[in-house]
Formats: structure tokens, sequence, C-alpha cells
């Protein structure tokens, strides 16, 4: 049973394999995406390591002069993804989007490099990714964090990979739309629009697009001129993670400056990680940085929070957060807090279930020592496999399978849970 469901992940893989990248679905997201080749990578590393690491050096190729890893890159044209590179217009050889994503490359890397088979392939990869990566945290607290306070901005919400959170809503009404000049989405032709962001948000994401291309995507300028600023406590954590690991991998390779920069990081993010906590709602919120106020909103990217190194009592008060909503679900762990008249089981980031959100908040409760709610998110995230399949998301109340099919980060996750958590993929339906 585990074992087929190995195999079936794997075939996911492949079929999405396009020799040097992985794209995340078929038809939906037609080139690769950044956070999801960074996960996906760790699901080839059970299989074929030589190839995991090809997919993390292959984004690390396009990473731009001043640091930034993009978000998409369009290695062929497909004229069923709206926007493509035209829209972007960043003018790069191999064209990019110009804004970034939860930079997850870090951890990924340095958990593929401590559990390779092949050492000697290892230390030789992770050597070369080091100081690109070390580059991309530097670039986000020169560009992200202008006035120094330890967290970043996202200025779109697609860098946070949680498009259409509930936690946007207020800021994004900053975000105007006039002069968006007209356009077709594509997504709504390949997924039911009922799963996906609204015609009125895609404006928004749109205006913002045309804003930054205004601007030549120049890094220095974006972050000021941005009407959404917002700080993230999820994005900020997936960061601080990749410091702290990169910290690590670093004094492992005898690469001492880099070692203590990014320790130096991680530690002050996580010290500022406190200007986020919330003792009214048990969880960590997002900031609206253009106005300083933190933005009420249960979501669970102040859960995500605990993928961090963050201190044992905030973990266990996440994990009493997330136990009280299992009572108001079947699936652990929503994108959105099920009892606030927000949420919205099928749409995207309002409330399904992502399994990757679930692997790294189980990773994170279970390096706090939090194993018994780290093994029911897992056997969660597995029983969802098992009546729906390798879907993007799903509904956490009837398992509902949710936006594209055979998705690769999907499997990716899978695998790891299956391949490393001995007995997790018994747990009972
Ligand atoms: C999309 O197109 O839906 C992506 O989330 C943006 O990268």
């Amino acid at each position: 049973m585990t074992q087929d469901m190995i195999e079936t992940a794997r075939q996911v893989l492949r079929n999405n394999d396009r020799g040097f990248y992985t794209v995340p679905t078929k038809g939906l997201y037609p080139f690769q995406w950044n956070w999801d080749s960074a996960l996906s990578a760790l699901g080839f590393a059970h299989f074929d390591e030589p190839r995991a690491w090809t997919e993390i050096d292959t984004l690390f190729a396009h990473q731009w002069d001043d640091g930034m890893v993009p978000h998409i890159i369009f290695h062929q044209r497909d004229e069923g993804y709206y926007p493509g590179p035209d829209v972007w217009d960043t003018g790069r050889e191999v064209p990019t989007s110009g804004i970034t994503q939860p930079p997850v490359a870090g951890f990924a890397v340095r958990r593929i490099f401590d559990r390779a088979q092949d050492k000697t392939l290892a230390a030789e990869r992770a050597r070369a990714l080091l100081p690109r990566i070390h580059a991309w945290h530097q670039w986000f607290f020169r560009c992200r964090d202008p006035q120094h306070s330890g967290l970043v901005a996202i200025i779109h919400p697609w860098e946070s990979g949680r498009d259409n959170s509930v936690d946007w809503d207020d800021a994004f009404q900053r975000v105007p739309t006039d002069g968006v000049l007209p356009f077709n989405r594509r997504d709504t032709s390949h997924a039911d629009p009922a799963h996906r962001p609204t015609d009125e948000q895609y404006k928004r994401y749109i205006w913002l697009v045309q804003r930054f291309r205004g601007l030549g995507w120049d890094n220095a300028a974006l972050h000021d001129a941005s009407p959404f600023q917002v700080v993230d406590p999820g994005f900020n954590a997936i960061l601080i993670r990749s410091c702290a690991d990169l910290a690590a991998l670093a004094e492992e390779l005898g690469e001492p400056r880099i070692a203590a920069e990014s320790r130096a990081m991680a530690e002050r993010g996580i010290a500022a990680m406190e200007t986020l906590w919330s003792a009214a709602r048990g969880q960590y919120l997002c900031l609206d940085r253009s106005i300083g106020r933190l933005i009420d909103s249960p979501s669970v990217g102040g859960l995500l929070a605990a993928f961090a190194p963050l201190p044992p009592g905030r973990v266990a008060a996440l994990a009493r957060r997330i136990g009280s909503l299992a009572e108001h679900c079947r699936y652990l762990v929503p994108s959105h807090d099920p009892t606030t008249p927000e949420f919205d089981s099928l749409r995207y980031w309002r409330g399904p279930v992502w399994l990757v959100v679930n692997y790294m908040i189980a990773d994170g409760l279970e390096q706090a020592g939090q194993v018994e709610l780290a093994g029911r998110i897992k056997a969660d995230s597995l029983r969802l496999i098992r009546q729906s399949g390798f879907a993007e998301y799903y509904d956490p109340n009837t398992a509902e399978p949710c936006g594209g099919g055979q998705f690769t980060w999907t499997a990716a996750m899978v695998i790891e849970m299956l391949e490393t958590h001995a007995g997790a993929g018994d747990a009972p339906a």
C-alpha cells in the first residue's frame, strides 16, 4: 500500500519532469516555479539524487545579478498561461517574472545534503549553491527590509505563494485597478473558477506587475514604491529557517563567513518575529507595513511560523492553536480559520489544505518536540491523498480535490512523508 503510493507519486514527478526542471502541473502551470522546485527536489532526492540537485541548480542559474531568484522561469513559450513573459518584460535572455517567492531552497539543500547517499556529489553541488542562496537571503534583507526591522516584506501577493489569502484583503484595497490593460485569464480554463482567485483580485495582481515594470524592475526602488507591503510570518519563518539551515551547512562545508552572516540574519529574524505575535489569536499575524498595523486575519501564514526555530513556548502555543482548529474541520491544516466568515473551503488559499504547508508545519513541530500533533498532520495529509489523489489542494472537510491535478509538489511531499517517517503511511483512514 505504502509502496504503491510512493510509486504513484514518483510517476507524477516523472510525468512533470522536463529534464532540467519540473512543471508544477501540466496546463495550469507550464514553467518552473521557485518554491515548487525547491520542495519538489526533496521528492526526487529519494530516488534520483543527481536529478534533485539539477532542479535547484536550474533555479539558481536564473538568479538575477542583484541576488533575487525569480518566482517563475519561462523556459519555453506556452500561450496557455497568463501573465506570460511579454507582460513581465524583465529583459532576461531566458525570460523570468520580476518578483520572488518563499525562499525554501536553503532548507531543501541542507536536507538533501544531510540525507545524501552520494556524499561527493552532494558536497560539490551544495558548495556551489551556498554563495548563491546566501546572496538571495542578503538580497531580501537589503531590498525588502530597508528600515532594518529584521523581517522582510512581500510587495505582491504572488510572492507569498498564498495568492488570495484573506490576509491581503484590506491592504489590497490600496492597490488600484485603473490603467490595467485588458487581459484574458487562462487559469480558469484549466481549473474550476470557484477554486481560484476572483477577477477583481486578478486586476490588482496585474496592476502591481505593470507598476513594477514601469520602474524597470529596479529592486532598489520597488519596495518603497509599492502600495502593497506586507510582512508575512509564514514567509519570514521560511527565510529564517533557510538562513539557519544555510548557517549549519556553511559550517560543515568550511565557509565560516557565510555561516556567521546567515546565523546573524536568522537570530535577528527570530527576535523580530515577536512583533507579529497576537496573544488574542494565539498565533502570529501579518503586519501591514504601509500603515504599521497588524492584520487581524487568522490564516495559516501565522501557523507556518512553526517552521522557524522559534522559542519552544511559542511553538507550543501554535500547537494548541492548531489543535483547536482540528475541532472545526476534518483534515488539518486549513489555510484559514474555519470559524470565520471569510473561510471558503474550496477557494485556493482561503480555506483549503495544502500538503507543502502541512509538511513544513509538521517539520517545525517535530523539531520543537511536538511530535504527536506533527504525526496527526502527516496522517491527515496521507488520508487526503488516499481519498482524492495528488491534487493541488483539498477541502478540509470533504477532502474534495481542488485546483490542478497530478501535482508535483504534492507528490514530492507524499514521498517525503512516507520515506522519512516510517509508520505514518499506515495511519488509520
Ligand atoms: C498563478 O499564476 O496562479 C501563480 O500563483 C502566480 O505565480
